[in-house]
């Protein structure tokens, strides 16, 4: 039988998961030393098993050094394999050196990742300028879409909506939300100006006044895309959009913001988040089962 293992703060989905596929749900003990050194103890065994390591990514520089521990432990202790599920995949972004001097993290944290572990399973990395994980990592991956799920949470919630991806290079992202749930699509074009500063425009909309705007967007960390497109988008008289977002980054203050122009907040599980309303274990538990 699998052993889902839990790295800390991934309990909750970790038990979804196990649960999802039938799998046993163990425990991993840890703790720091008074110097600041990590204790790791995997609390199950191992031995000729399966092994799924469920941590998402979402703050990685704290949690990296203590899940390549555990693994290199399960792997120690006899595993058969070890998987990371990471529902969330960082360091996707800085995925070329954009000024001189700087450090394309991309390729560094696949490698750390790609030594530590026998396969990857994640959802909808942040594929901008790589054709795919495999560009990047050297062991099998197994990439999974949230786009059917968004396109259930339209029809259910939203069929009047007209779905509007973040910048150009969403377009067939939106588009394949869009089909789905059997309404129209458009994307806006964005240009970041900085960390927390982006300009979006939208195309003319005049032929869908009246629908419900959904904003679609991969990840919100600062928000400031969301609320830039909610902005454009009433300036053209439309409501307040709902945002489906598949990671829920979300940094401080980001949701607030967020909210304030905004209607419904929908995100998947893949960070936890209150915003969270679209479950991704099930999906997880089909890939893992592969
Ligand atoms: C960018 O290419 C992504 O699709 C997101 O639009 C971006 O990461 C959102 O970031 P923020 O919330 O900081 O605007």
């Amino acid at each position: 039988m699998r052993l889902v293992l839990p790295m800390p703060g991934n309990e909750a989905f970790a038990a979804r998961l196990a649960a999802a596929s039938g799998a046993e749900l163990g425990r991993v003990e840890t703790r720091r030393f008074p110097d600041g050194e990590t204790y790791v103890r995997l609390l199950s065994a191992t031995k000729g098993r399966a092994v799924d390591l469920v941590c998402t990514l979402a703050d990685p520089d704290e949690g990296f050094l203590r899940l390549a521990f555990a693994a290199d432990a399960a792997r120690d202790l006899g595993a058969a394999s070890v998987t990371l599920v990471a529902p969330y995949l960082a360091y996707m972004r800085q995925d070329k050196r954009f000024h001189d001097g700087e450090a394309v993290t991309s390729r560094t944290f696949a490698r750390f990742i790609s030594s530590t572990f026998d396969r990857l399973v994640t959802v909808d990395p942040h594929l901008h300028r790589y054709p795919g994980l495999e560009a990047l990592y050297t062991i099998p991956g197994a990439v999974l879409h949230a786009a059917p799920l968004f396109s259930d949470w339209i029809r259910a919630h939203a069929p009047d909506a007209l779905v509007v991806g973040p910048d150009a290079e969403s377009e067939q992202w939106a588009a394949e939300v869009a089909r789905g749930a059997g309404v129209p699509h458009v994307a806006m074009t964005k240009q970041r100006l900085g960390d927390r500063q982006v300009r979006v425009s939208l195309p003319d909309l005049s032929a869908y006044a009246g629908r419900r705007p959904v904003l679609i967007d991969d990840i919100a960390s600062s928000g400031r895309t969301l609320v830039a497109a909610a902005e454009a988008l009433r300036s053209l008289g439309f409501d307040p959009p709902d945002c489906l977002v598949v990671h829920a980054l979300f940094a401080p203050g980001a949701y607030e913001q967020v909210t304030a122009v905004t209607s419904r907040i929908v995100s998947t599980d893949s960070v936890a988040h209150p915003s969270n309303g679209i479950d991704l274990a099930t999906l997880m538990a089909v890939a893992l089962a592969d």
